[in-house]
């Protein structure tokens, strides 16, 4: 069934992503479009029924980043965010134009002290401001989503004048956030069970959920929204997200799979590909997916005890509540080693989910091959390591040809680097504090720029000692943040790849720089 926001079933919770929009809006988690539509890819694999793909007025990037989504998604809503303001709704409703289905969401406050101190308007102002800025939206798209941002810190009796109001208007979703992640889950599931009790034209509406986790709540408070009639959850990947983050969709998904007997509800989520939207989402934004994190944690299906491992060896169900396969974790050991095929090496990746163009698969073949003749036992992680980084690096206009390192307690370290920039062969010597800092300077020899290095972070794809090195690295210049990814089994030319794609990103964002006059507007 194709994806559709209009769901009959009663029991039907839509799932709303907004890795793109609010999880973006962590710090440092900054995406290129390229990067956005990898993910936008994937959560539509996924069966997310809603995108919230960006925020269209916020800058030319975000305009253009929820136009090309919508361009290229076909079975999952596209939604654009915008202010309860007129030049907002209109770009938003611009750049959704080409989606098959389109939803302008707006959000305005209805809490006391967001109407006092940050809109510094009365309560009647953002009452006819919501009527106002709903039936405008309503010109534009037949589906419309009223956000009341710090909703679960508003007034009851007011926050149900401005539900019926925005329903009234033409609002079919009213999602009601916990914008800064302080109610707790009897609190939040009363609220929804007052509104839907009260609000007269509450059955005309499906209402949502949206919590933050500054409490570490923000999952347990999203379910307890709907088993109070929430039909909307609005989360993350990896819950990615301002401050402590969103809900996570991972857990939101496999707790209503796993505990469906106490939450009788169904999503449309293909569990499987978890694990593969998990990976991909940290991989773009450099946010380290910490080890015992439910569902998608290194050791999520990790059981180290002896008597956990031998309760499992008897049977699975002592201490596994779902199998590592239901979130797409697979301990594949698939051996496509130095003698595998083209072809072998095609069905594997379309397996994984790939699709690459004749010459993009070339390449990955290529760089196939050299990691097959380096390490014995090639995994599926490591496949999805080298196909990323070969996407990701695709339009570069750098290439790695060498490295040598002279590393060792004696010091200086040295590193000897051969790279193609702009189609000239250069070759440098540099020194620094340790081998990866002269890797990093002999790249600035090559290529100077003022870049400021944020992070850099090691990751075994696999295990073992012959193990992919994935590096990310974040670099800053003039404001502008990048992640870089490498990957290889020499943990420094992983690095020396990573500094490379972040700097390349750079030099792409330099030359797209968005006009002076699009200014970011932060939300909440
Ligand atoms: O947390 C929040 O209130 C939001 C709104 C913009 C929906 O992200
Ligand atoms: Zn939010």
């Amino acid at each position: 069934m194709a994806n559709n926001t209009v769901v009959n079933d009663k029991n039907r919770v839509i799932i709303f992503d907004t890795t793109l929009r609010d999880g973006e809006q962590s710090p440092g988690a900054a995406m290129n479009l390229e990067e956005k539509l990898r993910i936008a890819t994937v959560l539509e694999e996924l069966g997310v029924d809603v995108i919230e793909a960006g925020f269209p007025v916020s800058s030319a990037g975000d305009f253009q980043a929820v136009n090309e989504v919508a361009k290229l998604i076909k079975n999952s809503t596209i939604c654009g965010l915008a202010r309860a303001a007129k030049m907002d709704i209109e770009r938003a409703a611009e750049a959704l134009k080409p989606a098959a289905r389109k939803r302008i969401h707006i959000f305005l406050s209805t809490s006391p002290l967001h109407m006092k101190y940050k809109l510094q308007k009365e309560p009647e102002q953002v009452l006819q401001a919501v009527i106002d800025a709903v039936s405008f939206a309503r010109n534009l798209s037949d589906d419309v989503e009223w956000s009341a941002e710090d909703g679960s810190r508003s007034e009851p009796d007011f926050l149900c004048r401005c539900v019926e109001a925005a329903i009234k208007a033409g609002a079919s979703t009213i999602n009601i956030p916990d914008t800064v992640g302080y109610t707790t889950p009897d609190e939040y599931g009363a609220l929804f069970k007052m509104l839907i009790n009260r609000v007269p034209n509450a059955d005309q509406a499906t209402f949502s959920v949206h919590c933050h986790n500054d409490l570490g709540l923000a999952v347990a408070n999203s379910l307890s929204g709907v088993i109070n009639g929430a039909r909307q959850v609005e989360c993350t990947i990896n819950g990615l997200g301002e401050r402590a983050g969103n809900a996570a969709l991972e857990e939101i998904a496999m707790a209503l799979k796993v505990r469906n007997d106490r939450m009788p509800f169904t999503t449309g989520i293909n569990t499987e590909v978890i694990t593969r939207a998990s990976r991909l989402v940290s991989g773009i934004t450099g946010f380290a997916v910490q080890p015992n994190k439910a569902i998608v944690g290194a050791n999520a299906f990790a059981h180290e005890s002896g008597v956990h491992q031998d309760g499992m060896l008897k049977n699975r169900e002592t201490y596994e509540i779902m199998t590592p396969a239901s979130v797409g974790l697979s301990k594949s050991s698939l051996k496509l080693g130095k003698l595998s095929g083209r072809n072998a090496f095609r069905s594997k990746l379309k397996e994984l989910g790939y699709e690459l163009g004749d010459n993009a698969l070339e390449d990955a073949f290529k760089r196939f091959k050299d990691l097959a003749d380096k390490k014995r036992d090639v995994f599926d992680d490591d496949i999805i390591a080298l196909v990323d980084d070969e996407v990701a690096n695709m339009a570069a206009r750098i290439k790695f040809l060498g490295l040598e390192i002279y590393a060792g307690s004696k010091g200086p370290q040295r590193a000897e680097l051969e790279l193609e920039f702009d189609g000239r062969v250069h070759k440098v010597t540099a020194t620094g504090n340790g081998p990866v800092d002269a890797t990093f300077n002999a790249i600035k020899q090559i290529i100077p720029h003022e870049a400021t290095l944020l992070l850099y972070q090691v990751h075994a794809v696999t295990q073992g000692t012959d193990a992919q090195a994935e590096v990310t690295v974040r670099l800053e210049e003039n404001g502008r943040t990048v992640n870089g990814q490498g990957a290889d089994p020499d943990t420094l030319v992983a690095s020396a790849r990573a500094y490379i794609h972040g700097l390349t990103k750079l030099m792409i964002k330099r030359d797209k720089k968005a006009p002076d006059n699009m200014t970011l507007i932060s939300n909440g």
